[in-house]
């Protein structure tokens, strides 16, 4: 997977990938990241890349010519290239959308900033936008960071044990039962005792309870729509 990120703050994406499972997963050749900035592709000479609003009101927005001749060329060069803009106005950023774009061989993130990017730059070139939650962040590195991780997982390779990948909230309706480790008890609080007995016909029996308890509990969105289903 190529990830490349279209951004004034390449700083604050790189060091995202300087450590740990995404680190790794460049070193094995799974992923390759880079960083393009849309000063670089501005025609006035103090590389300027926003501007007051046509409707008037606070706040400026990025204006079209340094983005269009930015993914003009990334799509020239890389045909395959899908366009993604982080967006509070976006679909909200699944699971299922974390593990379809993971069969993609190219994507582009485009993060905003500011009160957001002219209108014309992502009717032109967005191939889908999303939201990562009903609340709004200063720009769109984060949320480009957040889909990036949670597309990453999802390809072959880069978890060291897939298992993990199946196990865990949201591959199910049901979000993933509580873990523990060692040691059974801690500060007078234990690990419970069905865990340790190692019976693994019982210990699935009651985490499938505890993972529907427990989604109740958070999300009753996600147990109504499971109760319907059972
Ligand atoms: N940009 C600012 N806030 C955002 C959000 N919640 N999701 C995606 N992009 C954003």
């Amino acid at each position: 997977m190529r990830f490349s990120y279209v951004t004034l703050f390449e700083g604050l994406i790189a060091s995202y990938f300087e450590d740990s499972i995404l680190k790794r997963a460049i070193a094995k050749e799974l992923l390759s990241v880079e960083f393009f900035n849309p000063r670089d592709y501005t025609l006035n000479k103090h590389g300027k890349v926003d501007d007051y609003q046509a409707s008037g009101g606070a706040g400026l927005v990025f204006f079209p010519q340094p983005l269009f001749d930015l993914l003009r060329s990334i799509k020239h060069a890389s045909p395959e290239a899908y366009i993604i803009f982080p967006t509070p106005s976006g679909k909200l950023f699944t699971q299922n959308d974390a593990k379809r774009l993971a069969k993609k061989k190219h994507l582009v993130f485009v993060s905003g900033r500011y009160e957001g990017i002219d209108e014309r730059v992502i009717e032109t070139f967005a191939d889908e936008l999303f939201c990562i939650g009903d609340y709004v962040l200063t720009g769109g590195e984060l949320p480009s960071l957040v889909m990036s991780d949670a597309i990453s997982r999802n390809i072959k390779g880069v978890l060291g044990n897939e298992d993990s990948l199946s196990m865990e909230s949201f591959e199910s309706p049901l979000l993933e039962a509580p873990c523990f480790s060692k040691p059974p008890i801690y500060e007078n609080k234990s690990v419970p005792s069905e865990f340790l007995k190692g019976n693994h016909a019982k210990i699935t029996s009651l985490k499938n309870k505890m993972s529907e308890s427990k989604t109740k509990y958070f999300r009753p969105d996600l147990f109504s729509r499971f109760n319907a289903k059972h």
